[in-house]
């Protein structure tokens, strides 16, 4: 693994080259790193990051060169993996917290605040085995209720003010046609809504400080109408049922669409902003939750494709910045080397995938210093 150092991971942001080795990170975020440029506008910047074995070459804080990129960028984090039921419920009665409690031990010893997600990815897909295959018994109803609750309370109640914002429902609306999906839970508790319900009503008593977020991929590509419109009438019903929803999660898993980002985003802007007057006009807050971007459509040549994804990204943030209720900006993972997208769609070419702010030596990208860019220029909130 390379050695980082600040002065090479703001190199990007400066352009300035910085050839051999500096002085080792300090603990202390840098006046420059990207929190704090957010926070000169009342924002805060994040990242998601994983759990691994000590020095395990991962997106891991247990890995030291990836965990001083993140220290040294970042006001707040978020588990990658390690909240979601299929790492937390290896059983229907046990927990397995020690994971999680290592990322939440790291991050404080750092001050950085932690998001959870999710407490319920409401899924078959990602639900554990043993809970697609639940036995809910003769009063299938109550089990189910008693399941998800004791899920929400036992969370919440270990983890109490030490995390602030929870996204309680992750991807409940079927991408295609927008309807809710179904799952072993929603059907023996008499549908989706109610399930929904339930997570949102649980999260509120047991964690009454917490920001509780619907969260979702959505976005302003062509192809998302009918998430889009799925979405809203989400959070349309739990307005109509008085469900506590405080905010969007807006994922933000964005792909690039062709070379010319100008036309690309010229004709996607229009759409995204109705989506997002919508939602903030039912008075929810927005949050960016998972930026990383798929450069589909982009020559294989390293520095157009970074510019065109650095371009895309900025288009992307100053308009969505432009909503004030949006304070954070979180990314999935800070490091090419570590990302999800590789393995979750690579591009056709072979190419390695380039989706997020550093490369895959822990040199700083266009795409970081456009999303300095996006913060520098975001009004004051
Ligand atoms: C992804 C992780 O990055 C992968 O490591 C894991 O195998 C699957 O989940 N939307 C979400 C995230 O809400 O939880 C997903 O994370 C990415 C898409």
């Amino acid at each position: 693994m390379d050695r980082i150092t600040r002065r090479d991971m703001l190199a990007g942001a400066t352009g300035a080259a910085v050839a051999g080795i500096a002085a080792p990170l300090a603990a202390a975020p840098s006046p420059e790193s990207l929190d704090a440029i957010a926070r000169t506008r009342g924002m805060r910047f994040g990242s998601a990051v994983n759990w691994s074995a000590p020095g395990a070459d991962a997106g891991s804080f247990a890995n030291p060169a990836y965990a001083r990129l993140v220290e040294a960028e970042c006001g707040l984090i978020v588990a990658e993996n390690e909240m979601k039921w299929q790492r937390l419920r290896p059983t229907p009665t046990a927990f397995a917290f020690e994971r999680f409690d290592a990322i939440l031990g790291w991050a404080e010893r750092h001050a950085l605040a932690v998001r959870g997600h999710n407490l319920l990815w409401h899924q078959p897909k990602w639900f554990p085995q043993w809970l697609n295959d639940y036995d809910f018994g003769a009063r299938p109803r109550v089990e189910a209720e008693r399941l998800l609750t004791t899920h929400i309370q036992t969370v919440l109640g270990r983890y109490g003010t030490r995390i602030g914002s929870y996204d309680v429902v992750n991807e409940a609306v079927r991408p295609a046609d927008g309807v809710l999906y179904d799952t072993a839970l929603s059907r023996a508790t008499g549908g989706p809504e109610p399930t929904l319900d339930l997570a949102f009503h649980t999260a509120r008593t047991a964690a009454p400080h917490a920001q509780l977020v619907y969260n979702d991929y959505m976005s302003w590509e062509p192809g998302n109408a009918a998430h889009r419109a799925g979405v809203l009438r989400l959070l349309e019903g739990f307005r109509r049922r008085g469900t506590p929803v405080d905010a969007l999660g807006i994922q933000s898993h964005l792909v690039t669409q062709g070379p010319d980002i100008g036309a690309t985003v010229g004709r996607q802007q229009g759409e995204w902003r109705h989506f997002l007057d919508a939602v903030t006009q039912m008075g929810y807050a927005l949050l960016v939750t998972e930026l990383d971007v798929r450069d589909n459509g982009l020559p294989a040549d390293i520095a157009m494709r970074d510019q065109g994804v650095a371009d895309y990204t900025r288009a992307y943030l100053d308009l969505t910045l432009s909503y004030r209720s949006l304070r954070d900006v979180l990314c999935w993972g800070l490091c090419d080397r570590y990302s999800w997208i590789e393995g979750f769609e690579p591009r056709r070419d072979g190419a390695r995938r380039r989706p997020t702010l550093y490369d895959d030596r822990f040199r700083p990208k266009p795409m970081r210093a456009a999303v300095a860019a996006a913060f520098a220029g975001a009004s004051m909130r």
